[in-house]
């Protein structure tokens, strides 16, 4: 079977590997569910791996299959399992447990350990394949109604788990009514953001380099969000102060713009992975002088466990019923078949108005 795959370390080395069809009886306990991969989208996270900033190859190989936001469905599960069945739309979380105590008790996007694995990006083989199995702990079962946007579900667990976190942070004040909030980025975690924070029923500022005339712009504006392209520091004045800022832009210098527009008991979620070195000039004495007196938190957030997973869908039904519509509008860019993996990449590396890119493995 083909995979889509790179030599980790080396500059643009994507290309397609061949593998054997995996088998269910590759684990253990007779709890073995093989998928037949349907859809896979691509991010930041690939173009970095290819890029070699980023990403290891599994133990015994010299390249990693990549592909992390996979969609699928289910050929044939172990005789213990009983909560999927052939037929099934599933997708799979990308985390794998390693040793500490939070692997150990289902929370593996928490590791303390020094090494995480993740499938498609660190260690473990990923989905831009044709088939995978893995253990039905891991695995999500998709409504067949979700079935057309389920490729967008592992994106969206970014955004579950950070304004999870941010909730459960919060707790710290005895009342927490978030009332406004900012995105940064208009990317897919952006919109998804946007997204998860409307149906919460906060007001939203959504912040973007793109221009107002943007597919980003109107499907922001179509939930019932603010779009501005002005700096987040000019526009928290008049729009602000924000009680959850969302960060997700990829660009790491936004995170301290992002602190001086923080309001009072407010909490900022990073959720960008940059890979790179970059440095910069901050007001250190002003941010974190407001940073103490107003009580705020900064908080990071890798993902995802099951858990959010789950949140995942049922946000995905919700959005469905009051934006019906909208979540498919994300995915603009199909590039049909593994083999066609170049044009995945170049899409991904020159967005010029994409949103979502993934590759069309096989029919839905
Ligand atoms: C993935 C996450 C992963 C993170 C860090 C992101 O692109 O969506 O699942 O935890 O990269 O590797
Ligand atoms: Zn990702």
């Amino acid at each position: 079977m083909k995979a889509i795959s790179v030599f980790p370390g080396k500059l643009n080395s994507v290309h397609l590997a061949e593998l054997p069809k995996p088998s269910i009886n590759e684990i253990p306990n007779g709890r073995g569910v093989l998928v037949r991969v349907v859809r896979v989208g691509v991010d930041g996270t690939d173009k970095e791996i290819n890029a070699a900033e980023y990403g290891a190859a599994p133990p015994g190989y010299d390249f990693l299959v990549i592909g992390h936001e996979g969609f699928g469905q289910v050929e044939a599960v172990g005789e213990n399992v009983t909560e999927l069945k052939p037929g099934d739309y599933v997708v799979a979380t990308v985390r794998r447990p390693g040793n500490s105590i939070y692997d150990l008790i289902g929370t593996d996007d928490m590791t303390t350990d020094d090494t995480y694995y993740e499938r498609g990006i660190n260690l473990r083989h990923g989905y831009l394949t044709e088939h995978y199995v893995d253990d039905a702990e891991f695995i999500i079962k998709i409504p067949q109604g979700l079935r057309s946007v389920g490729v967008l579900l592992e994106p969206l667990t970014v955004v579950e788990k950070g304004i999870h976190q941010a909730y459960e942070i919060q707790r710290r004040l005895k009342v927490w009514q978030p009332r406004r909030a900012a995105v940064m980025g208009a990317g897919t975690i952006g919109l998804l953001a946007t997204l998860v924070l409307r149906l919460r029923g906060i007001e939203v500022t959504s912040f973007a380099r793109n221009p107002k005339r943007s597919l980003n712009a109107e499907l922001m504006e179509s939930i019932g969000a603010r779009y501005t392209e002005v700096p987040i520091i000019e526009a928290g004045k008049k729009f602000g102060p924000f009680d959850l800022i969302f960060e997700a832009t990829g660009n790491s210098s936004v995170v301290f713009d992002s602190m001086q527009a923080l309001g009072k008991n407010g909490v900022l979620v990073l959720s960008s992975v940059t890979g790179g070195d970059r440095m910069v000039q901050v007001p250190a004495d002003r941010i974190n002088l407001e940073f103490v007196l107003g009580n705020k938190v900064m908080v990071g957030t890798v993902n995802a466990n099951r858990e959010y997973l789950e949140t995942g869908v049922r946000d995905m039904a919700q959005a469905e019923a009051e934006y019906p519509g909208w979540l498919s509008r994300l995915l603009t860019d199909p590039v049909r078949g593994l083999e066609n993996y170049t044009e995945l990449f170049q899409k991904l590396k020159n967005p010029n108005g994409s949103i979502k890119v993934f590759c069309e493995v096989a029919e839905v």
